[in-house]
């Protein structure tokens, strides 16, 4: 089960974050973390911002040595569950638009995409993909 991040997971995220390429956001202030440990170790963790009822997922990073065993999906669906008592109603994601897996989780979970951005990423660029989750 996903847990708020403690202070002694905040490395290995800094880390998970360097090593899968994903942008350096576990120190934004605004931005909330919670982490799938296991034995102190992280698996996986989701970082997001919410604004009003917007929610722009940040982050989603599973350890590599544990990815494709369903982390990942557990991990927006619990997700899910946490949003659900907040006021939100819109989320937005940017992808890379060769991220296949990524975009193939968040399409399962709901997400339609929104608008391409163009070479949004460097080193290398590539196009952004902003996909959103909309409540009925
Ligand atoms: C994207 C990411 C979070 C997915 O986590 P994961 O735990 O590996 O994913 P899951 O095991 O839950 O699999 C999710 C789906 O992708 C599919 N998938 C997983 N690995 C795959 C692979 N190597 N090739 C093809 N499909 C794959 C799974 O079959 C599953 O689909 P299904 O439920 O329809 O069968 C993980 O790959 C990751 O950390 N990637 C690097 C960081 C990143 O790109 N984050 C997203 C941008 S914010």
């Amino acid at each position: 089960m996903i847990k708020p991040i403690r202070d002694s997971h905040k490395e290995m995220v800094g880390s998970l974050e360097k090593e899968l390429h994903l942008a350096s956001c576990i120190d934004f202030p605004q931005a909330k973390t919670v982490v799938l440990e296991e034995d102190n170790h992280v698996l996986g963790f989701i970082t997001w911002i919410q604004s009003d009822d917007e929610v722009e997922l940040l982050n989603l990073g599973v350890n590599p040595n544990h990815q494709g065993h369903g982390i990942g999906s557990q991990i927006l669906k619990e997700w899910f569950n946490i949003l659900a008592d907040s006021q939100v109603k819109h989320i937005f994601v940017e992808v890379r638009e060769s991220n296949a897996i990524a975009i193939h989780l968040y399409n399962k979970y709901g997400f339609k995409l929104n608008r391409t951005r163009l070479n949004y990423y460097q080193n290398p660029s590539e196009n952004a993909l902003e996909m959103r989750f909309d409540y009925e």
